[in-house]
């Protein structure tokens, strides 16, 4: 059990990649790395130079600025995950917002976007013991990763539990808006045309639409010490 692996989840929108990711990375003691915080990050950056908004895209302006834009992860030990940092500032509320993720699929569809933050992923996975959620990780991110998972569930289950996130946390939006963002953000990673949502071949596809989160834990914690028995 000493050798580290690589784990890649990749999935749609609010399939619970993330709870998984840090209920391994936290069993495993492995580094947790959310890729979509990075996403969200950029499309915080773009909105807040007005490179992007609800009705308008400036790709040349976002691209000739693309270098201003630093991206970190800090370990955050009271809450056992790092937390995402644009340009110094702790981002980590700003970038769960609706009105983030109403354009973050938009940013993400742009290949230099995606080049910039590919090689900040890679990098940071380069010594293996990364647990690395998004919707290329097991594609294009980690290909040679040991174990890669492909979650789903329906739509309605998924926008519910985001739902229910966004409104634990205080925000006045409706399931109908979730339920439309899930949907849309859906239809534009599995459409666009650099490293569309895609299950790889070598992926294991989990619904868990019927899963308590233990019971997805115990099964996928299965899958790991298999793995790990075998590297
Ligand atoms: O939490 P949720 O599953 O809703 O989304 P996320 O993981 O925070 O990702 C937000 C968005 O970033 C996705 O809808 C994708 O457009 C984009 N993304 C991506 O293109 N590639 C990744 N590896 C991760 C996220």
């Amino acid at each position: 059990m000493n050798r580290k692996i690589t784990i890649a989840i990749d999935g749609y929108s609010s399939t619970g990649k993330s709870t998984i990711a840090k209920q391994l990375a936290n069993k495993l003691g492995y580094v947790y790395v959310d890729s979509g915080a990075m996403y969200r990050a950029m499309t915080l950056f773009a909105m807040n130079n007005k490179f992007v908004g609800p009705s308008f895209l400036d790709k040349e302006s976002l691209l000739q600025n693309l270098e201003d834009a630093t991206l970190d992860f800090q370990f955050n030990a009271s809450l056992g995950f790092a937390e995402m940092y644009l340009n110094g500032k702790n981002v980590e509320k700003e970038i769960r917002t609706l009105d983030v993720s109403n354009l973050v699929s938009t940013i993400a569809a742009i290949s230099e976007v995606r080049k910039k933050l590919v090689a900040i992923q890679k990098e940071i996975g380069k010594n293996k013991g990364v647990v690395m959620d998004g919707r290329d990780i097991g594609t294009v991110v980690f290909t040679d990763a040991e174990l890669k998972l492909f979650m789903t569930s329906s739509a309605e289950t998924r926008a519910q539990r985001r739902y229910d996130e966004l409104i634990e946390k205080g925000q006045d939006v409706s399931y109908e808006q979730v339920l439309k963002n899930v949907l849309e953000r859906d239809h534009i990673d599995t459409t666009r045309k650099d490293s569309p949502l895609i299950k790889a071949d070598d992926a294991i596809e989990i619904d868990n639409s019927s899963l308590t989160k233990e019971e997805q834990f115990a099964m996928i914690l299965k899958l790991v010490e298999e793995k790990l028995r075998n590297v």
